[in-house]
């Protein structure tokens, strides 16, 4: 048996975190066994990774090292929690994925995306989200929101023109098939619906609901 994974992408203050709790607490109430996690992080040694990368105090991060702890990160992450998940033929829900290290690394940080993939190549190991949502939120909008949140981490203070190349980059990235894009342009609760809506008949063929 073979789970399915989704994975919710976008700028930083999208608000995908919410998105993804809802569509969580909609597969639950359905009684489908469901995983949330989230990257960079998700496992005991990517957590620490993760504090690593988000540390305001190591603001010099060279870019390459960057993309590699991301993937360092990815690794422990696919190995001991998603694809143990999806083998038992659980829903996983994963908070960014490759394709944040796509658009901040490969756009934001301009390694290019051919060179984030050969880095993440042996970490994700084939193991790639059957869909993946993108919250379509242009990093202006997606700004206001986070400002009025608490104290930003190392990614977050980078200035608006990394942030742009990031969207940018996601923009581009999110042409790509298996690509499923929201304009989230209602309230969470209507982008919510809208999210729905889309995933149902990829839920409902995959036999989950
Ligand atoms: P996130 O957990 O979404 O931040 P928060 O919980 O504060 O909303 O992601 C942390 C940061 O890491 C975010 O700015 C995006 C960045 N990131 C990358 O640059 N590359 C990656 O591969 C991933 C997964 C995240």
């Amino acid at each position: 048996m073979s789970g399915l994974f989704i994975a919710f992408e976008g700028a930083d203050g999208c608000g995908k975190s919410t998105q993804l709790r809802f569509l969580a607490e909609y597969l639950e109430q359905n009684s489908v066994p469901v995983v949330r996690t989230r990257e960079p992080g998700g496992s005991p040694i990517a957590e620490m990774i993760r504090d690593l990368l988000l540390d305001n105090s190591n603001a010099g991060m060279d870019a390459v090292t960057e993309a590699l702890l991301y993937a360092a990160a990815r690794a422990e992450h696919v190995r001991k929690v998603i694809r143990p998940a999806l083998e038992q033929g659980k829903v996983v829900l994963c908070d960014r994925f490759i394709l944040s290290s796509y658009a901040y690394q490969g756009y934001g940080r301009a390694l290019g995306v051919e060179l984030v993939r050969s880095i993440n190549a042996p970490a994700v190991d084939d193991c790639l989200p059957d869909v993946t949502v993108f919250i379509n939120v242009p990093p202006d909008k997606a700004f206001e929101r986070m400002n009025a949140l608490k104290q930003h981490d190392r990614l977050e203070s980078e200035g608006l023109s990394f942030h742009k190349r990031v969207f940018d980059g996601f923009t581009e990235l999110s042409r790509d098939s298996g690509m499923i894009c929201i304009d989230a342009k209602g309230t969470k609760f209507e982008t919510h619906e809208v999210i729905k809506q889309r995933l149902l008949p990829i839920l409902k063929n995959a036999g989950v609901l």
